[in-house]
């Protein structure tokens, strides 16, 4: 996926990336530890990857123990304390990256301008094979990494192959 905006960014020195769903315990933060992990050895542009959860209600706890055991397994290391997003978090971060649709109309409802707008993408558009799906239209369930709490560690490797893929294309496109 490229569009302007993210032609900019690919310039710069260092890109502040936000992953956003809704408890801050299961999917964003293994989607910041992916992208943590894969964007260590990078400096040009160089990654500063946090998340976050629109609902606030785990603030201060850990990642959920099912997802850091997924992303532990899978050989990633990232320490994890859920906080709910903040509107100054559109000034504090060059993308934001909800993980469903309900995440991205909450982002987006308290965006200030098209400037903030500018910066929300489905974590999803960026995998390759998905990169087509328009988040407005009514294909855009595909771009959904699904909620996997309350689920058996199944649904949280399905997540983990989910964010891999998109992770991969979020960073080919930013550094090539
Ligand atoms: P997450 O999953 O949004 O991927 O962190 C959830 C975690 C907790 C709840 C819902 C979703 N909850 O209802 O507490």
């Amino acid at each position: 996926m490229q569009n302007e905006y993210l032609k900019s960014l690919a310039l710069r020195d260092v890109i502040r990336v936000e992953m956003v769903c809704l408890g801050n315990i299961c999917r964003s933060p293994m989607a910041a530890a992916v992208l943590h992990n894969k964007t260590l050895e990078l400096s040009n542009p160089r990654f500063v990857v946090t998340s976050s959860g629109t609902s606030g209600w785990h603030d201060g706890e850990g990642a959920h123990h099912l997802s850091e055991k997924t992303w532990k397994v899978a050989g990633y290391t990232f320490e994890h304390t859920s906080r709910k997003f903040q509107l100054n978090f559109f000034d504090e971060a060059d993308l934001i990256l909800p993980m469903d649709l309900t995440n991205r109309a909450n982002i987006l409802n308290g965006a200030r301008n098209d400037a903030d707008k500018a910066k929300v993408f489905m974590l999803r558009s960026f995998d390759p094979t998905l990169s087509h799906i328009n988040p407005t239209s009514p294909e855009a369930e595909q771009l959904q990494v699904p909620d996997p709490w309350g689920e058996t560690i199944e649904a949280y490797q399905e997540v983990l192959e989910m964010i891999e893929r998109a992770t991969d294309g979020l960073v080919e496109a930013l550094t090539s």
